[in-house]
């Protein structure tokens, strides 16, 4: 299992530009969780929690959920004792409210100052990768119909469930959430960009060579 020097490793960018599958990557590459606002909502709406209730319809229609319930997600996790050796938010923050909250939590545990990962995709890329995302139900693996398909039509090769998809990747919240992204998320980067903290990664690549490049940068930063 590789070292890290730094603690908090946040994967900025718009939706697909493959945060997610980079996390996973980079979260086995160094031993340490990747904590996915978006999975963990996910999986409230999934198990009708009062949280998944809250916030499914902005889900569904592609909005953002309120910085008052992603910030109480994000710290919970954060402060569970399997982040000690560091962690790496996918999906979080996406405002600067959520910004300026993380850099308080970060500064009160003692935890440094983050590493944020800019993953940079051209946008006629981003649609095409959303539309044919598909994710098998149980074991969670994710597909692409255009870039990395399964075996046979629509089935898991692992576990051969049929796949599905996930319910905001329709066209009309696809396009909600890139115009979310570009009102409220954007600004991130340059504000982070202001603080010397952002490392911007090309994520037009194939998903290994965007993944050397990352494995790199996060060792040696
Ligand atoms: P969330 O789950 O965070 O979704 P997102 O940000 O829209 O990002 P995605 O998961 O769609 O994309 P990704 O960048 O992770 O790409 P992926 O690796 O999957 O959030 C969902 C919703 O939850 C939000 O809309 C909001 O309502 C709510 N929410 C969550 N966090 C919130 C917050 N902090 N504040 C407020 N609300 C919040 O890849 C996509 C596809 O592309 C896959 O099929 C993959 O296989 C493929 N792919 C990936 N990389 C490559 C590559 N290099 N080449 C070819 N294909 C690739």
């Amino acid at each position: 299992m590789r070292k890290l020097k730094i603690q908090a490793l946040i994967f900025l960018g718009p939706p697909g530009a493959g945060k997610g599958t980079q996390a996973r990557s980079v979260a086995n590459e160094f031993g340490i969780p990747q904590i996915s606002t978006g999975d963990t909502l996910r999986d409230a709406v999934r198990k009708g929690t009062p949280l998944g209730l809250a916030a499914r319809t902005r889900m569904e229609r592609g909005e953002l959920v309120s910085d008052e319930v992603v910030c109480g997600i994000a710290a919970e996790r954060i402060r569970q004792p399997d982040t000690s050796r560091g962690f790496i938010l996918d999906g979080f923050p996406r405002t600067i409210g959520q910004a300026e909250f993380l850099a308080g939590l970060l500064r009160e545990e003692g935890r440094g100052d983050p590493l944020v990962i800019y993953v940079r995709v051209g946008a006629d890329v981003l649609a095409r990768r959303l539309s044919g995302r598909r994710t098998c139900p149980v074991c969670g693996r994710t597909y692409n119909l255009h870039f990395s398909p399964p075996r046979q039509d629509e089935v898991c090769d692992v576990d051969s469930s049929p796949l599905v998809q996930r319910p905001d990747d329709g066209e009309e919240a696809i396009r909600q959430r890139l115009a979310a992204y570009e009102t409220l998320t954007q600004p991130l980067v340059d504000y982070y960009s202001k603080r010397g903290l952002l490392h911007d990664v090309d994520g037009g690549r194939s998903p290994d060579e965007v993944s050397r490049d990352l494995f790199n940068l996060v060792a040696q930063a």
